[in-house]
């Protein structure tokens, strides 16, 4: 049985003279929860209309469980639940009540799945309340509720914590994470590093309509070189003996320390010392996704 859930075949969308994605390949696999990030303008909204068969591509293809998706055709996508941007819910009914409105788009949403997708949010105590009540937080958990109604394998949620403050993000976060434990597949859009960091398996990461980077966030962050810096008493005379280090990429000095690339802290110290030099201080800076992410999408 394949693995994949999702997949795009050199994507591309062109507005005018503006390429808004350009031949993206993504690959999802089933029951993780996938990350897909960029800067503002990136292309990740106009990607994820294309997957929803909301947006038609100018070039290239997308796959869902194994078949073709367009606006033409959208069979697949019963079985994938959205949230795109804010719900749009009416105001002056209830959580439930929109999302019996809601239910009724689809064929076969009983009273009890829609009892049991507001538990699923947290909202049970305040489904009886009116959506003009609501905080965004509460908005957001109510769509992500309706996208559940139908029981979809996968989710698609396009920057879902936006305009919520730490907590709510902090609590979507760990609805995310109970959902994938559930077993669901999601696919979840982001500007936001900290928050991929933090709960994504995998992630893509988009640039000007182009994948930069792909993989789980361990193999990229372990493919950086890591920068050690080195405090020594004579930075001319340690720079000097670092210069017949094999291996060594950048080496710089700043005041008391030095910058190296591509070696380890060890074999500096075991060199430094051979040439009678005793570093007293060693420190090796880890590459978080932050500064790779800004190396990524800054150097275009
Ligand atoms: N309907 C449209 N007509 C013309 N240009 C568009 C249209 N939709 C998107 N674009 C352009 O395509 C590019 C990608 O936009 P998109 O909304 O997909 O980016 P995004 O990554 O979702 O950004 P954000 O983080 O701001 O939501 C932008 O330059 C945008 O101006
Ligand atoms: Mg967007």
């Amino acid at each position: 049985m394949s693995n994949t859930i999702l997949q795009t075949h050199n994507l591309s969308k062109t507005f005018g003279p503006v390429t808004a994605v350009n031949q993206v390949n993504l690959q999802l696999h089933t029951g993780e929860l996938f990350g897909f990030l960029g800067p503002n303008g990136a292309g990740k909204t106009t990607t994820i209309g294309m997957v929803l068969g909301l947006v038609s591509p100018s070039a290239g293809q997308v796959e869902l469980f194994g078949q073709p998706v367009s606006p033409n055709q959208t069979r697949p996508l019963r079985r994938v639940g959205s949230l795109v941007g804010a719900p749009a819910l009416l105001p002056y009914l209830s959580g439930r009540d929109n999302l019996r409105l809601l239910a009724r788009l689809s064929d076969d949403v009983s009273d009890g799945r829609i009892a049991e997708v507001i538990e699923r949010v947290g909202m049970s105590d305040a489904a009886y309340r009116k959506v003009s009540s609501y905080s965004t937080g509460m908005k957001q958990r109510i769509g992500l509720a309706a996208a559940l109604l139908h029981r979809p394998d996968l989710i698609i949620l396009d920057e879902p914590t936006n305009g919520l403050d730490p907590k709510g993000m902090r609590e979507m976060r760990q609805l995310l994470r109970d959902l994938v434990a559930d077993g669901v597949t999601i696919f979840l859009s982001s500007h936001l590093l900290y928050e991929v960091e933090q709960i994504c398996d995998r992630v893509a990461v988009l640039n000007r309509g182009q994948i930069v980077a792909q993989g789980k966030v361990s193999d990229l962050l372990g493919q950086q070189k890591m920068t050690v810096k080195v405090g020594v008493t004579s930075p001319a005379q340690a720079q000097a003996a670092l210069q017949s280090l094999a291996g060594v990429e950048r080496l710089s000095a700043n005041g008391r320390y030095l910058e190296v690339s591509g070696v380890s802290g060890e074999d500096i110290v075991r060199h430094l010392v051979q040439h009678d030099i005793y570093p007293g201080e060693v420190i090796t800076q880890r590459v978080d996704l932050e500064s790779l992410f800004l190396e990524m999408t800054e150097s275009v």
